[in-house]
């Protein structure tokens, strides 16, 4: 039976409790658990010069992980993956920079991963990349005189072609990507920007069925939205709804509302403009105050990025200045926690809470939103108030849909949240939670390696 390899920048950490930092490692965690296989990537560690993988087995999961250099870190990592793509495929080319020995530092630690992987691989084996980090993974194994399947999963937004075009080095990452048997987007408005770009650009044609005819080689391009084990996560909710610091939270709210939200620290997440609309709540519904507080857990990430050093900055204004304004000797309208809690421990927070609060600027998916809904109590379900910029909304119409860009359309989500009657939050709950079972995560994995065995079949016999 062939192996399947995974392949990302982060890898989960290995021990059972550490949380898990983004979407990408909690998905591909839960779904590589199942096959069994192998994890490629970087170890986390910078390290003097970069030698061979260490390999550790955990149940049936090996990982594979390398360290980088110091350089490898600041151009590959910090620079070209976290200051150019990043904010680029964001849409926040304001805070986006380029830097040609970044970028050749980029192509540098791909192909020096690319060359790390090539010495563990079997000729069945199944390669599958994840994220941004990795866009030229496929041509530099191919170079190398790889074989083997290769498919490429991205877990954050793909740009329209127009914001592409401002990364300088556009066409080349294009080209690196069209080297993969097949190519994933989370939704179906990110692949047709990959088709946009593709057609317009005439460097190929796109066929029935989503094949791409590009740069002298055949691939699929589809939306496969990433999903989550809802009655796993239910489950989870319920068992740890007495731990400690859940108990706490309930004892120091007191019978207060909670509205709850969980991000990484990251300019994406719309954090500063989810603080001044609950600020506009409280100005607009005098009625709420003392009843109600907004919990944002925002472990930080990337921090030595200097835009997440200055979010940072604005978000402890924002949560002070607010806080100043509105507090009471008995109530903090905002409690704001720069840490990370461990995952089950989230999920029985965000039963006990009334809203669900998610309002990325931009955001491939957000699993947040779905983890959310999965961990309500069906008989008195939360209510979601979800940016219309996450992935997620496309397949969550239950939510409270709003623009992060619109205060007052937020606030008054919030309002509507906070106040709605049972049967309709009920209704929304249960709309929501169909759509999740189908589309599970054991769904997203399997339809993208279905895909990706059918493709590479067909593509052997060219090879
Ligand atoms: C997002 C990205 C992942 C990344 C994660 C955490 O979810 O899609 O690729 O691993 O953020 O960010 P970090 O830079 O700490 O890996």
């Amino acid at each position: 039976m062939s192996r399947l390899i995974v392949v990302s920048n982060r890898v989960a950490p290995t021990q059972e409790g550490r949380p898990a930092a983004g979407g990408l490692a909690i998905g591909v965690l839960d779904a590589l658990k199942e096959t069994g296989g192998v994890w490629f990537g970087w170890s986390g560690e910078i390290v003097g010069e970069a030698g061979e993988p260490v390999i550790e087995k955990h149940g049936n999961v090996t990982y594979a992980t390398v360290g980088l250099s110091r350089r490898d870190y600041d151009q590959y990592y910090r620079g070209f993956s976290n200051a150019t793509l990043w904010p680029a495929f964001h849409y926040r080319t304001d805070l986006a920079r380029y830097d040609r020995q970044e970028y050749a530092g980029y192509l540098r630690v791909n192909a020096m991963l690319a060359k790390q992987l090539k010495a563990l691989l079997k000729p069945d084996d199944i390669i599958w990349v994840h994220d941004y980090h990795l866009l030229p993974f496929a041509q530099c194994l191919r170079e190398l005189g790889v074989a083997n399947p290769i498919g490429f999963f991205l877990h954050i937004p793909f740009p329209v072609p127009e914001m592409l075009r401002t990364v300088p080095p556009h066409e080349e990452l294009v080209t690196g990507m069209c080297a993969y048997d097949v190519l994933g987007f989370q939704t179906d408005a990110d692949r047709q920007s990959f088709v946009d770009y593709i057609e317009r650009g005439h460097f190929g044609h796109v066929s029935e069925g989503g094949m791409v005819h590009a740069h002298g080689h055949m691939f699929k391009v589809a939306a496969y939205p990433i999903g989550v084990y809802p009655d796993a996560i239910a489950q989870a909710a319920q068992q740890f709804s007495d731990r400690k610091p859940v108990r706490a939270l309930r004892e120091a709210m007191r019978g207060r509302r909670v509205i709850m939200s969980v991000d990484r620290l990251d300019y994406s997440k719309g954090l500063v403009e989810r603080f001044q609309a609950f600020e506009r709540f409280l100005l607009n519904a005098p009625g709420w105050h003392g009843r109600v507080s907004l919990v944002q857990v925002a472990p930080p990430t990337r921090s030595d990025v200097q835009t997440y050093q200055r979010i940072r900055q604005t978000l402890e204004g924002e949560a002070g200045r607010i806080n100043g304004r509105f507090a009471q000797l008995d109530w903090t309208p905002i409690q704001y926690l720069n840490r990370k809690y461990e995952r089950n421990l989230l999920m029985a927070l965000f039963r006990m809470s009334q809203v669900g609060y998610v309002t990325p600027l931009r955001d491939g998916m957000n699993l947040v939103a779905k983890e959310y809904i999965a961990s309500q109590d069906p008989a008195d379900p939360g209510v979601l108030v979800l940016s219309q910029f996450a992935g997620a909304a496309e397949q969550l119409p239950g939510a409270l849909v709003v623009n992060p860009f619109d205060l007052s359309q937020m606030a008054e989500a919030l309002e509507r949240a906070l106040s709605m009657p049972l049967e309709e939050r009920q209704a929304r709950h249960a709309d929501m939670m169909g759509p999740l079972r189908e589309m599970d995560l054991s769904k997203w994995r399997d339809a993208f390696l279905a895909d990706l065995g059918h493709v590479a079949t067909a593509a052997t016999v060219t090879r």
